[in-house]
Order: C-alpha cells, then sequence, then structure tokens
C-alpha cells in the first residue's frame, strides 16, 4: 500500500470545529480530509486502516516558533532529526527562525533552507526572514515567508536591531506581518555588568528581568500603531506584557506563549540548572498565572515552543557560558493536554492555541481545523496514558528535555501529514515529506 493511499480513521473522538466532539469516522484522500462523518461506510479494499478507539483525533499542531539549527549549526540538530521529534510530538508544520549559519537574511539563504526541508523534513515547513539594519529590499521581497523577526534584543551580531531609525524604516516599509523578539538590549547591557561575576544561571531572570520584556514589548507596540503594521509578540513571558495587551491591543496585533512559560518559572534553575536558562527567561508564579489567564482570555492568541536546543557539554558549562535555550517540539501537545486534563484548561482551547489560531495569525491555508477540504495534518493521541518524558525516548538530537521525569498524558499515538502516517503507534516512517507552507 503506498503512502498515499487512502485512509480511514475509525472509532476516534473528533474535535470538531464548534469544539464539540464526535465519536466517529474521517476518511483521508489526495492528501486531504475528504470526510467526516459519524460512521463511513466504504470499501476498505486498498484502503488503510487506523481503528482509533479510545484515541483522540485532533488538528496537526502548527508551532510557529522553532529553530531546528540547519545548516550550520547540524550538531546541536538538523531537519530530520528537529522533524521527527516534531511527528513525535504532533507537531505537522513549523515556523522556523532565521539565526543559523548563514542568518537566513537573503532570498538565496532562504531558497536554501526550503531546499533542505524539501530533501529531509517529515512535516510541512515556513521560514522567517530575519532583520538587519540593511536588508530592506530583502525583507520586503523574500518569497515565500511567514514573516521578519526582528531581535530587538538578546542576540548579538547582524540580528540584534535595536537603532530607532532602523525599526522605523523596517516597520514602515512594506506591508509583511513582524515578528518580535521583545526583550531591551540597552536595559539587559546595563544588568549585565550589575550582576557581572554571578555564576548561578538563576541570575539570567535578573538581568533579563521583567522591565526588559515590558520596555520593548511597549516600544514594539508603539511601531506596530504609528505604521499600523501587522505585529506578532514572540513568546511573552511577563504578567506586566499580558496587562499591557490586555489594556491596549490593536486587532492588528497578535501575541504567544510558550509551554514553558506556562508551567516552569524561577523555581526551575534549582533543579534543572541551565536547562532552565532561555531567552526570554523564565520568570515567576506570578507571571505564569497571568499569562495563563491572557491565554484562557485571548489576549494571547497562541503557543509556540520556541524549540532552541543545545547539547548537554554547553549547557554543562558554567553561567554565563551557557547558552541560552530548550528544546520543545516533542513534548508541547502532551504538556499543554496534561494541563487540561487536570483542568487548567479544555481540550478545544489547546487545539485552538496550537492548530487554529497559528494557522489564523501567519495566513496558513487549510490548516488548523479538522473540516472536510482541509489538508490532512492531524494527530492522534491517548488521553488516558500518563508516560513519564524519559531522555531515552527523545527524537531531538540533543536528547534532553527540561520536563524529563514529568508524568504527562495526550502523547501522540499516528501523526498524519498531508495524508501520510508520519509517526505510526511510536515508529517513524522515515520516508514521509512535508510541503513548503503558503502564507496568504
Ligand atoms: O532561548 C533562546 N534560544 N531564545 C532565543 O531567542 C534564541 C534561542 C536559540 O537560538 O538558541
Amino acid at each position: 500500500m503506498s503512502e498515499l493511499s487512502p485512509i480511514l480513521i475509525r472509532h476516534a473522538r473528533i474535535l470538531m470545529p464548534d469544539d464539540s466532539f464526535l465519536l466517529g469516522d474521517v476518511y483521508l484522500e489526495n492528501g486531504r480530509i475528504a470526510l467526516v462523518a459519524s460512521e463511513i461506510s466504504i470499501d476498505t479494499a486498498g484502503i488503510r486502516v487506523i481503528n482509533a478507539t479510545g484515541l483522540t483525533l485532533l488538528p496537526g499542531v502548527i508551532d510557529p516558533q522553532v529553530h531546528f539549527r540547519e545548516p550550520g549549526l547540524e550538531y546541536k540538530e538538523d531537519f530530520f532529526t528537529a522533524t521527527c521529534a516534531c511527528a513525535k510530538g504532533g507537531v505537522t508544520s513549523f515556523l522556523e527562525m532565521p539565526n543559523t549559519t548563514p542568518l537566513t537574511t537573503t532570498q538565496a539563504a532562504l531558497d536554501d533552507k526550503l531546499q533542505r526541508a524539501a530533501n529531509k523534513s517529515l512535516v510541512n515547513y515556513g521560514f522567517f526572514i530575519g532583520a538587519t539594519t540593511e536588508n530592506l529590499p530583502d525583507l520586503r521581497e523574500a518569497n515565500p515567508t511567514c514573516g521578519i523577526k526582528i531581535f530587538m534584543g538578546s542576540m548579538k551580531g547582524p540580528l540584534l536591531v535595536d537603532d530607532e531609525a532602523a525599526l522605523n524604516a523596517i516597520f514602515s516599509q512594506g506591508d509583511r506581518l513582524i515578528a518580535v523578539h521583545a526583550e531591551d538590549r540597552t536595559r539587559i547591557e546595563e544588568r549585565c555588568q550589575q550582576f557581572a561575576g554571578v555564576r548561578d544561571p538563576a541570575v539570567h531572570t535578573q538581568i533579563q528581568d521583567n522591565e526588559a520584556a515590558l520596555i520593548a514589548t511597549k516600544r514594539a507596540l508603539r511601531l506596530s500603531k504609528q505604521y499600523r503594521r501587522r505585529l506578532h509578540i514572540l513568546h511573552m513571558s511577563t504578567g506586566e506584557e499580558a496587562e499591557l495587551l490586555r489594556q491596549d491591543k490593536p486587532e492588528w496585533v497578535t501575541a504567544e506563549v510558550t509551554p514553558q512559560h506556562l508551567v516552569l518559572n524561577t523555581s526551575a534553575y534549582a533543579k534543572i540548572g541551565a536547562k532552565a536558562q532561555m531567552n526570554p527567561p523564565l520568570k515567576s508564579e506570578r507571571d505564569n498565572e497571568i499569562l495563563w489567564q491572557a491565554l484562557r482570555d485571548g489576549v494571547i492568541d497562541f503557543i509556540a515552543t520556541d524549540h532552541a536546543p543545545h547539547t548537554l557539554e554547553e549547557k554543562s558549562r558554567q553561567y554565563p557560558d551557557t547558552p541560552s535555550g530548550m528544546p520543545g517540539v516533542e513534548t508541547s501537545l502532551p504538556v499543554m493536554l496534561t494541563q487540561a486534563m487536570q483542568g487548567r484548561c479544555t481540550v478545544a482551547q489547546v487545539s485552538r492555541w496550537m492548530s487554529a489560531n497559528p494557522a489564523k495569525g501567519y495566513g496558513i491555508p487549510n490548516k488548523g481545523k479538522i473540516v472536510k477540504g482541509y489538508d490532512a495534518d492531524l494527530v492522534l493521541v491517548d488521553l488516558n496514558d500518563y508516560q513519564p518524558v524519559l531522555a531515552e525516548n527523545l527524537a531531538t538530537k540533543c536528547a534532553w528535555s527540561p520536563f524529563e521525569g514529568w508524568e504527562l498524558t495526550g502523547w501522540p499515538q499516528y501523526t498524519i501529514v498531508g495524508g501520510q502516517v508520519a509517526l505510526d503507534r511510536g515508529v517513524f516512517n522515515t520516508s514521509v515529506r512535508g510541503k513548503a507552507l503558503t502564507f496568504v
């Protein structure tokens, strides 16, 4: 049976677009969802039948912020290992960041990434183009791209753009989405001096503090309002930013939060040391609570992992020589579904934050919902089986997780990408390839 044979998923608990669940069947043909019904009676000769009894069918996850390290940093991760991890985590599409080597700041670099992903990616892919102070024409013309990434702080080299004139030029020219890493460079540099010599990674949160995030988020919001420019605020980490957006969020602005900024906080440093170090840093339990409320209230639109793998050797150095970032694509859906099963939110909300809303925010057509005619990007999860996160089971090349030892439920059993089964009851089909995403 070839990979693009039709698939009949039987007896699944299907999440419908109105947030209800239908106990029924879904028929996939030519990479699309052909039929959703309580019972589909067809001749199954030549059709792959998946018995989904006891499993819940959700739209595939769209992870709108990842760092997959290829080209140039493949010792940390590459498109193949990263997208096996995606398949394991129910992530069927990703949007990847430009801080690779070379930087993704030109059409040629973008084309190179698209080609590499076409060769190696098990899931669908899209890429940001990185802003520098010198690539305005590239930012205007690059294609296809999900948007322009600006690091306003917490970055070294050409991708750091915090000069007012340069920011004005980028915000005022063109109309494609601008996604900002909002942390203020000046404040971070001052506080780096103040805390110089401290070797405890917990100081990372004091250096890149709530104020550093708030200053930059306010600035991005001001520029977006001045030019009515589509803005997306990446990985919001503080209650202050959430409260700011609650008061003042133009309709053309969206925001995201990571699972780790919802369920981890500064107490993680004592447990996992520099593995808890990321940018923007984890904050307090109070920040967790305000971010959760903002997410539930729709002030924050979606969830991204900021998957940013570094090797264990790099993470075992002494702060500040430890790099910032943690992997996330293979645990994000189980982490969030576990929260749902424990009553923090609903399964339908998790799916909206991880599938429908990123599709809408980035203008990705035909994805994020289980609807006839939509792409057959789907995940079947088991909500009733708690399994621990174990390093030896991870597909990411870095081979660690900040959630090791956590008992999670909602693990993907099958992940389907464009009608092809990429994860089949825990086994990868490594011949599956995703497609380049389009953005409207
Ligand atoms: O923690 C982070 N790591 N935040 C970023 O913005 C970059 C990322 C990386 O590439 O390692």
